[in-house]
């Protein structure tokens, strides 16, 4: 089994990288905060890089699932960082929502240290992570896409190979942009019924049973209908991150996208509030702390 090290142990990273010690791959962890790599380590019985170098050192794949682009950056630069330690021909596979730019900035810089970056963001949410169920979608060349596919495998059921380092990305955002229309749509529709009168969870009920039920509309029932007692699955930080990255590309390839503007608004005036740390379906808390303040 190829060596494989795994860097970014937040929600998503964790459960991903336990899958990968599961399907029997030799496992070299890394996080910001060690302590949650220590821990992890201890239960998958993987050891522990105290630098990105010296994980990448250790691995011929190198994995990253970590918040944003600065945080890719974080872990990729500097004398201790993933470039200084990339083994030749090491692959570095980035499956953060980092978005087509952040990825095309890099690439250049990880050919320049003897790998190939690839980008291979994913689709679903942590219990999709927990259970290997996750969509992966993948820029990459044909054949590092070809070494990846077993290690992929691992963490998803369908891997989808969407053309060259840089498209996996362009479909994530594409992806995600209906994800927060859906997530939003669901949280203003959800309070306007509860405000005229409906009880809520029969309203969601009804949305779980209607033209408009999707997976997410089934998975993210306790955050809608139980927000206080449901922890946060997704952050509305990394919400308005992707909204960013999302607004960013229509504006490089000239489309219009006043939808993602408006959910990017509601976001932001959702974080001001406070609830930033809160999961993605918190709009519906702030809309409806709003309705009553009126
Ligand atoms: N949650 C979901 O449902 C979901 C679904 C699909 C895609 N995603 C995407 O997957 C990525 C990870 O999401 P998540 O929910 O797992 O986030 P998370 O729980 O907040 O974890 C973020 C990870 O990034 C690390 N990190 C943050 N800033 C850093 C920095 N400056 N330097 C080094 N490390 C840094 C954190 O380290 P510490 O532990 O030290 O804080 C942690 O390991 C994001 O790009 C997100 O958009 C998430």
């Amino acid at each position: 089994m190829v060596a494989v090290a795994f860097l970014g142990l937040g929600r998503m990273g964790a459960p991903m990288a336990a899958n990968l010690a599961r399907a029997g791959h030799d496992l070299v962890l890394y996080n910001r905060t060690a302590a949650k790599a220590a821990a992890l380590a201890e239960r998958l019985g993987a050891v522990v890089a105290p630098t990105p170098r010296e994980a990448a050192r250790q691995a011929e794949i190198v994995i990253t699932m970590l918040a944003d682009e600065d945080a890719l950056l974080g872990v990729c630069d500097g004398a201790n960082g993933v470039l200084a330690g990339l083994r030749p021909g090491g692959v570095l596979v980035d499956m953060g929502t980092t978005g087509p730019e952040g990825i095309e900035r890099l690439a250049p810089r990880v050919a320049a240290a003897g790998g190939t970056l690839v980008d291979a963001p994913v689709s679903g949410s942590t219990a999709a992570a927990e259970a290997g169920g996750l969509t992966i979608l993948v820029g990459a060349p044909e054949g590092t896409f070809r070494r990846l596919e077993p290690v992929l495998g691992a963490l998803g059921d369908r891997v989808f190979h969407l053309g060259d380092t840089g498209a996996g990305s362009v479909m994530k955002l594409a992806v995600n942009n209906i994800i927060y229309a859906l997530g939003n749509a669901l949280s203003e529709s959800l309070v306007l019924a509860e405000r005229a009168g409906l009880e809520r969870d029969v309203v969601y009920e009804v949305f779980e049973h209607s033209a408009i039920s999707a997976p997410m509309v089934r998975y993210r029932r306790e955050a809608f209908l139980a927000p206080d007692r449901t922890p946060a699955a997704f952050a509305m930080t990394l919400a308005r991150k992707d909204l960013e990255l999302i607004t960013g590309l229509a504006a490089t390839v000239g489309v219009d996208v006043e939808q993602a503007e408006a959910n990017l608004s509601l976001y932001g005036k959702a974080i001001d509030a406070g609830l930033g740390a809160r999961d993605m379906a918190d709009v519906a808390v702030y809309l409806r702390r709003a309705a009553d303040a009126t």
